[in-house]
């Protein structure tokens, strides 16, 4: 939800800026402007869509001036997605630019305040607010102006500020919104995520709520946003590359991290299981064994694919630990009338950290006195500072707004919990967690392996469905969420309305969909469900309805349903949902390539949902 970037060092500006704005893109990509300090004036670009737009206009500019400047890339909440509405916004002088991630949500009535005050308005943002606001209380000292201004604003926030008078300072700060620092030998920079630093730094400070940044070249001070007394907060050394962050030679980011997540997975679950005893180690979950003993239920909070890897590990919880688990979307959870006290573990799965409604969610289960872990892929995150543990996956810096490795890294990372659970509760002997442990670990290996031919087949088989205007995903048990999660890929990258269901509840209202013009991704592993599976396939061949299904390998019964047939080698049940994954995100990113899709930018979305 918008990305922000912001320099003050003695190197040209202008192409940090783009870098840093490029990597953080995936946050939206409806417009993007920058704006640096020259010869005494503010130089302001803005443009209308992706950056590419962005880059053309400022292109002659771009080795002009060295020193400070901010960047911006949106996703539109308040005002259409047009130039005007474009980041960095001014006051009234246009001496002073403001760049914003958050929504100011009271910006109504301080937009008729300043209005009434004289102030004159040249865009329909919340943001252009926080210019006026500044301004209004602006005489000679910017950070006491930004900080007057702040006490005003109810909402989220993360803000760069800069000043035509003072060409070498750069005021940040955040609530809400995410706001990271990199600090560099002669260079301080700000950034909404960490891949915009990776270039020049990977010293960084996480800045929290309610604090306030002072950037000047080469050195930096940290306070509150409501008082001046300056914080000691710690620098923390990243352990991501720039060239993580980079297409590495794939088409587009979503495929490389499709072809990533053998190596993914494997990071995940390296060092916290021991394949030959069974022992699994996680010694960041900051909960001790007595704790994990007496717990009466846990609760999964997450969003989207996040929620998908929420369902997947209530079935393994519940099988294996034998404790009750609820699951809920986190925009549901924060504001339902919550069932929560100290034995109940409220656990919130987010690849980034930072999405909002899970962010809400897990304060209200603090609030109610739950424990709250959190299983997360972005180190240094908010949730991973709010939450009494985490679990990190290790699936390295995802980029494409489609979550792919991310998904199956967290299913890693819950199927290791269960084992761990398993193993404190005494619900799982040594050879079970042994058999399993070692099972996931040589999944990453058959994922590897089966990669480029999944590729290679599915490419052929969507010549036939690339075009179709519905699709429906359909399994059972475990696999029930990888229907929903195929889906939820086919419809966020290729625009094609897709659905997923649980076998078994098609026959209760969406078979009247069914025709020859419908196709349905049936995925059918010869499981414990396999034979219920095969019967609901059966009623969906009767209506004429088009099967693509995905198998194990050598069940010919499944050749008789459908010429179109995907098999899979034979993996333990319980961690099918990891395998069955791949071809679905192959099967949504080949059909969304051949459609000509923005595969790494879907239209609408953005990757990391920090507002509600
Ligand atoms: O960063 P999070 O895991 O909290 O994000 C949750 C969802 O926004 C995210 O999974 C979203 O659904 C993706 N676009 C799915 O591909």
């Amino acid at each position: 939800m918008c990305g922000i970037v912001g320099y003050v060092g003695p190197r040209r500006v202008v192409p940090i800026l783009l870098e840093g704005l490029r990597r953080l893109e995936y946050r939206g990509y409806d417009s993007a402007g920058l704006v640096y300090h020259h010869q005494g004036q503010l130089q302001r670009f803005r443009a209308k869509g992706k950056l590419v737009n962005l880059e053309e206009v400022v292109d002659e500019h771009i080795g002009v001036a060295s020193g400070t400047g901010i960047g911006h890339t949106r996703w539109a909440t308040h005002g259409a997605p047009t130039k005007d509405n474009a980041h960095p916004h001014t006051d009234c002088s246009g001496e002073l630019v403001v760049v914003h991630n958050g929504i100011i949500e009271n910006y109504s009535s301080l937009r008729s305040e300043l209005t009434a005050k004289g102030h004159v308005f040249s865009s329909e943002t919340d943001t252009e607010v926080l210019a006026h606001l500044i301004e209004e209380h602006l005489e000679d000292d910017l950070v006491a102006a930004v900080r007057a201004a702040l006490a005003e604003v109810e909402g989220s926030y993360a803000v760069g500020v800069l000043w035509a008078r003072e060409p070498e300072l750069l005021v940040a700060a955040r609530n809400q919104s995410p706001l990271v620092m990199g600090v560099g030998e002669e260079a301080c920079f700000i950034a909404s995520d960490i891949p915009a630093l990776l270039p020049y730094t990977r010293e960084v400070i996480f800045l929290d709520d309610m604090e306030l940044a002072v950037l000047e070249k080469g050195r930096y001070t940290i306070s509150r946003v409501d008082d001046a007394q300056l914080l000691d907060k710690a620098v923390t050394t990243i352990d991501w590359n720039a060239a993580m962050a980079e297409k590495a030679g794939f088409r587009h980011f979503m495929l490389k991290e499709i072809f990533e997540q053998p190596q993914a997975i494997l990071n995940t679950v390296s060092g916290r299981i021991i394949p030959d005893t069974g022992l699994v180690e996680l010694p960041e979950i900051g909960l001790d064994e007595a704790d994990i003993r007496q717990l009466e239920r846990i609760s999964l909070v997450a969003c989207g694919t996040s929620w998908h890897a929420a369902l997947v590990a209530k079935y393994w919880l519940e099988k294996w630990v034998g404790i009750p688990v609820e699951v809920d979307i986190a925009s549901e959870f924060r504001y339902r009338h919550l069932l929560l006290n100290e034995r109940v573990l409220t656990i919130a799965i987010s690849q980034s950290g930072e999405t909002a409604d899970t962010l809400a969610g897990i304060r209200r289960a603090s609030s109610l006195g739950a424990k709250v872990l959190t299983i997360c892929n972005v180190v240094g995150s908010t949730m991973t500072r709010e939450a009494d543990g985490v679990i990190y996956t290790h699936a390295g810096p995802e980029i494409g707004v489609a979550s792919t490795k991310a998904f199956t890294s967290q299913l890693a990372a819950l199927f290791l919990f269960t084992l761990y659970l398993g193993q404190v509760r005494g619900t799982m002997d040594s050879a079970l967690r042994r058999e399993y442990g070692s099972g996931l670990i040589a999944l990453c290996g058959v994922i590897e392996a089966e990669l480029p031919r999944l590729q290679k087949e599915i490419r052929a088989l969507i010549e036939k469905y690339y075009t179709a205007r519905d699709f429906l995903f359909v399994g059972r048990g475990v696999n029930f969420p990888i229907a929903l999660e195929g889906a939820l890929k086919l419809k966020e990258i290729s625009y094609i309305h897709a659905e997923g269901y649980a076998a078994g509840e098609l026959k209760h209202g969406p078979i009247a969909l069914i025709d020859d013009d419908m196709p349905v991704l049936g995925l059918v592993p010869r499981d414990g469900v396999y034979q219920k599976t095969v019967s609901n396939l059966e009623e969906i061949k009767a209506r004429q309805g088009r099967l693509v299904l995905i198998g194990t390998g050598g069940d010919q019964h499944l050749a008789g349903l459908s010429e179109d047939v995907l098999y899979l080698p034979e993996v333990l049940e319980d961690l099918n949902p990891l395998l069955y994954t791949i071809p679905a995100q192959l099967l949504s990113y080949e059909i969304a390539h051949r459609r000509g899709c923005d595969v790494d930018q879907p239209r609408n979305l953005a990757k990391s949902v920090t507002v509600e």
